[in-house]
């Protein structure tokens, strides 16, 4: 893991967002796709902004890209306010000219004995899209990536998951209450996101400061899915001065 530290969130995010915006821009010269895995959350939001402002403002186009999100609840209607359908709608592709059928987002409105097939399908796509380019990532306070909670193993594929209580809680107010939050997830594995051939994780603020430090220091541990990351040869965390502050 490589970190690298900018002065704020912000100037972190306009980096993050060119270096995708450059991998485009080359791929179209040869006509070529590019896959990205994308995250949801608080922390990739200003990418998003930016992407979508090189996109009007300099005509950056979005038709040679696919997309695979991390993870959605379960179970999850796609046009419930909290749906990370809802979520990447609002912050990217309704803002930009991504093909509809590019975009893939774990289905949270399936049948529970639906999931096992979904998910396996989910994993072929990923592999006839040809892998993903550039995974983005955020970290939970648990040090689950995507929702890798503690306990997940390295080789793990996208599967149903149950949500960690901390997780849980981070998530309560967002879902006006603890009750509400879904107590599941469909989430991409470990080893998917160790699949792809770049991984940017991102973290800001003072919050993630511990975590981040377990994850590019500590031992690699089922117990920090996060340090999983260390066996990936083409990580970079993205860090604020905040979320950096903990690293010797
Ligand atoms: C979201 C995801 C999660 C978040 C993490 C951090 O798709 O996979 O792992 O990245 O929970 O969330 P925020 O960014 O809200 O602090």
């Amino acid at each position: 893991i490589r970190t690298k530290i900018h002065d704020n969130s912000d100037e972190a995010s306009f980096y993050v967002a060119n270096e995708i915006a450059d991998l485009i821009r080359q791929r179209q010269k040869s006509g070529k796709k590019v896959v990205l895995g994308l995250a949801t959350g608080s922390t990739p939001t200003k990418v998003y902004e930016y992407l979508v402002k090189f996109h009007k403002e300099e005509g950056l186009s979005f038709k040679n890209v696919i997309t695979f999100n991390l993870d959605e609840y379960f179970p999850m209607q796609p046009d419930s306010i909290h749906s990370y359908v809802r979520f990447m709608r609002e912050h990217l592709f309704d803002h930009i000219d991504i093909r509809k059928e590019n975009i893939h987002i774990p289905d949270g409105s399936l049948e529970k004995e639906d999931v096992r097939d979904y998910c396996q399908a989910y994993e072929q796509k990923i592999l006839k899209s040809g892998g993903i380019d550039i995974q983005v990532l955020g970290i939970g306070r648990t040090g689950h990536i995507g929702f890798n909670e503690p306990g997940s193993t390295l080789v793990s594929k996208t599967r149903l998951v149950r949500l960690d209580r901390v997780t849980k809680l981070d998530a309560a107010s967002d879902f006006f209450g603890l009750e509400n939050v879904p107590k599941r997830a469909i989430t991409m594995g470990v080893g998917t996101i160790l699949s792809a051939k770049r991984i940017i994780l991102m973290a800001w603020g003072e919050g993630k400061s511990e975590v981040i430090a377990k994850a590019v220091e500590g031992p690699i541990k089922e117990s920090v899915p996060a340090t999983f990351l260390q066996h990936h040869s083409n990580c970079d965390f993205i860090l604020d001065e905040a979320a950096a502050s903990a690293l010797t």
